[in-house]
């Protein structure tokens, strides 16, 4: 088979490969993060390069569809629809990289009495002798049961495996993990104890290192879930899983490899080794769990998305392949259903919302948007696949909120006001900064209730034959591309927020309420923490409420995880939260198209047309 030398610049990783790959695959064989929203179907533009050097495959239909004939000329194509013909030089440019990205790990921070599921005992061990024959096992449990009070009777296999060198080694002095009636871990007298939790985001992966024993975080940090390069929604990830075992399993290997390297990095920050994680609690989506577990997903993706398990899990971190302590476990929160994960549930943990007084609704925005609706006690929720368009994905000049993406906008009579993520030169448009730009177009009648741009303002032009307003023009930004909002980008805001309105629409509607009944509406995630409230109620995807009736809350997902790991009756209460949630699968309930007609017009939502 012909292979070709490939050098994707600026990131510098360049090698050997087959002639017969596309450029996403040859940016996937040397571990370049490129987007790929759409699953490299060519729909969603996200993996645009550009060739500096060498020679390319002629441009597919998709690729004249997205890119203009002298974006062409100019090398712009498509990763996941260009083959190489010979050695290549190219230029993915950041809108076009899975990395960076300004990645939410705060969030509201709740506090709780520590009482962690493992504890650690230091040990002074009588010394074995002719006197003292016991085995070391014996000799551990016994110690334990004298010097603690601690009654225990199994030693995990891997900790019995090193129990003998390790006791001579340490001059039979030791501390002892335990959880519930097993020794998960053995270290030295000075270990840290150590506990990890895991918020496993379709996009992003949030870790959090905590002190097991007064329940501090340590460190925390955020990365890409590089599954992303499997494609931007859940759906695209089911069908890869479902493609072969093979394939599965390199997803997982992924998710798995990546949180090991968060563990790795967090731990450094505070001079800690991985092994001194002696418990892990992990909080996702349903498709994310189930790939992290290595359960099967197809019937995730199918009518009547039914999970393979909703029970909370404890297992073995090795059988996952996490590299912690060797015999500690990885505690899984109980999922509702097949599109409303332990995620939600940790983040109706969190914020209490589960059991608030007045009429309140919790979203927790991305991808796919779950939305409870909390009323007298009981909670409804839905699942709205909102897609990827308040990601950058599916818009012209979309991009994830890194370095350059305008993340706030203004319309100032003719001119157009606004802030970049790190305040750098823009380079396209974030969720936050696309919600206000509509907000914004609509405000100043550019774009009317059903979406319709209109020819009437100095800024918009026409390209391939559809409006677009030019948000920032060539000229001022020394030449570089020009970022546009065009007519198909409004069509596809209007879906993403009609999902999330309808989401909540029907649930008000299931539970007899009204929108002006609500009390408090709890807003979490990423992006949720950092859209303007007001663009958001302007546009109509939020109810019209006062805006002192918004919380924004961070990522609460994150901090359900954190409360889970140092809390044994928080995981217990968790597991009432899940029980106690109603789900609506929301293509069945009545009503839905219409409502969904009606939420995709611009404005206050009206039941009525
Ligand atoms: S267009 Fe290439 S991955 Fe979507």
């Amino acid at each position: 088979m012909t292979s070709y030398h490939i050098d994707f610049e600026p990131v510098g990783r360049r090698g050997k490969c087959p002639a017969d790959k596309c450029l996403l695959d040859c940016a996937h064989q040397l571990g370049v993060g490129i987007l790929s929203m759409c699953g490299g179907h060519g729909t969603c533009h996200s993996c645009k390069v550009q060739v500096l050097s060498g020679t390319v495959s002629e441009p597919t239909p998709h690729e004249q569809e997205a890119l203009s004939p002298q974006e062409l000329k100019n090398g712009w194509r498509l990763a996941c629809q260009t083959y190489p013909t010979s050695d290549c030089k190219l230029s993915v440019p950041p809108q076009s990289m899975t990395t960076p990205q300004r990645i939410q790990v705060e969030g509201l921070e709740v506090t709780v009495a520590p009482d962690p599921p493992v504890r650690a005992y230091q040990l002074q061990l009588p010394v074995s002798s002719l006197s003292d024959p016991r085995a070391d096992s014996e000799r551990l449990l016994e110690t334990l049961e004298q010097q603690h009070q601690v009654h225990c009777s199994i030693i995990d296999i891997d900790v019995l495996r090193n129990l003998s060198p390790q006791l001579r080694s340490w001059n039979w002095q030791a501390q002892a993990s335990v959880r519930d009636n097993e020794v998960v871990a053995l270290s030295p007298w000075s270990s840290h104890k150590l506990g990890l939790a895991i918020d496993l985001g379709t996009t992003k992966i949030a870790g959090y290192l905590v002190d097991l024993e007064n329940g501090q975080t340590f460190a925390a940090k955020g990365i890409m879930n590089p599954q992303v390069s499997y494609g931007e929604d859940i759906i695209s990830r089911i069908t890869s899983a479902t493609k072969s075992p093979v394939e599965a399993a390199q997803i997982q290997q992924l998710t798995v490899t990546a949180i090991n390297q968060l563990g790795v990095d967090l731990c450094g920050e505070v001079n800690a080794k991985p092994e001194e994680i002696v418990e892990a609690v992990v909080v996702g989506n349903t498709a994310m769990h189930h790939l992290l577990l290595r359960l099967p997903v197809e019937q995730l993706g199918l009518s009547p998305y039914v999970p393979a398990i909703r029970e909370a899990l404890d297992i073995k971190a090795r059988d996952i392949g996490l590299h912690i302590a060797s015999g500690a476990y990885v505690h899984l929160l109980p999922i509702v259903a097949g599109f409303v994960g332990a995620d939600h549930v940790a983040m109706l943990l969190a914020t209490e919302a589960w059991q608030a007084e007045g009429l309140t609704v919790a979203i927790d925005i991305g991808t796919n948007t779950e939305v409870s609706l909390v009323s007298d006690g009981k909670v409804t929720s839905v699942s709205c696949a909102s897609g990827p368009a308040f990601e950058g994905g599916h818009i012209k000049c979309g991009m994830r909120a890194a370095s350059g993406a305008i993340e706030r906008l203004l319309l100032v009579d003719d001119q157009v006001e606004y802030q970049t993520v790190d305040g750098t030169p823009p380079v396209g448009l974030c969720g936050s900064g696309i919600l206000d730009a509509m907000a914004q177009l609509y405000l100043a009648g550019v774009i009317d209730k059903d979406g319709r741009m209109k020819d009437n303002h100095p800024r918009m032009r026409t390209r391939q034959k559809q409006l677009e307003f030019v948000l920032v023009s060539k000229d001022e930004q020394d030449g570089h591309p020009a970022i546009v909002i065009t007519q198909q980008d409004i069509r596809e805001l209007q879906l993403a927020k009609a999902a999330i309105r309808t989401g909540i629409q029907v649930l008000l509607e299931t539970n007899g309420c009204s929108e002006e009944e609500i009390k408090q509406v709890i807003i979490a995630g990423a992006f949720g923490s950092y859209i303007n409230v007001s663009s958001a109620v302007t546009i109509g995807m939020l109810p019209s409420l006062a805006l002192d009736c918004f919380r924004q809350v961070g990522n609460a997902a994150g901090m359900g995880a954190k409360l889970a790991l140092v809390s044994r009756s928080k995981r217990a209460e968790a597991q009432t939260v899940a029980r106690q949630v109603g789900y609506i699968e929301l293509a069945t309930a009545p009503n839905f198209m219409q409502t969904f007609v009606q939420a995709t017009h611009i404005g206050r939502y009206n039941r009525g047309g």
